[in-house]
């Protein structure tokens, strides 16, 4: 798949240290429980496939809640303290975000799989180790917006299939774009310009 401008921009810019290692290598990895499950009209094969893709959002939950917990404990500099409070308040909503899909998965008759072993490579995002406010705000501005371009694949894989789990990853998905729209605020703020392309 080709980058779209921001990505490209985003590796182009720093091509020394790129932000991230692979875009395309992370959204492959998402994809790819919903590519490999055996879609089958066994209502069983269904649940398990359901399962199986919740544990890597869940996954990709409690990443983005370490990512932002760390950079929230991290942040140093002038203004930093309203950055801190963003992460913080985005650390608990990914909490809550984390939370309802184990719940999801429970209901399910599945085992939300919190085990720190193999975490990072259930994740959708990436937990980098960012060094300055500026390379966390870029961070959560594109581990948001991998989340968001995967979740949105979710809804569409289970339309009416499973209206539940659907209708929850619709209300994170909306919760995600507000965390993106705010990364990117905060980036314009502390930069002072766009780095996504402007539509206006
Ligand atoms: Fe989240
Ligand atoms: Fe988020």
């Amino acid at each position: 798949m080709l980058l779209v401008g921001w990505e490209r921009k985003m590796k182009v810019s720093k091509n020394e240290t790129p932000f991230i290692t692979d875009v395309e290598e992370l959204r492959s990895r998402a994809r790819k429980s919903i590519n490999n499950g055996a879609i089958t009209p066994a209502y069983q094969a269904d649940v398990k496939q359901t399962i199986e893709i919740l544990q890597s959002v869940l996954a990709t939950e409690i990443v983005c809640i370490l990512r932002y917990t760390m950079n929230a404990v991290a942040a140093a500099g002038i203004s930093s303290d309203s950055v801190k409070e963003e992460f913080d308040e985005h650390a608990k909503e990914e909490q809550g975000h984390a939370r309802a899909v184990a719940e999801r998965i429970n209901q399910l008759g599945g085992k939300p799989n919190f085990n720190p072993e193999g975490l990072a490579s259930r994740s959708a995002s990436q937990y980098v180790d960012a060094g300055n406010l500026i390379d966390m705000i870029k961070e959560n501005l594109i581990a948001e917006r991998i989340a968001c371009e995967h979740y949105r694949e979710l809804i569409r894989f289970f339309g009416d299939k499973d209206s539940t789990t659907r209708v929850m990853m619709e209300g994170i998905l909306a919760n995600e774009e507000e965390h993106a729209n705010d990364m990117h605020d905060l980036l314009v703020a502390h930069e002072g310009n766009p780095m996504l392309p402007d539509h206006s």
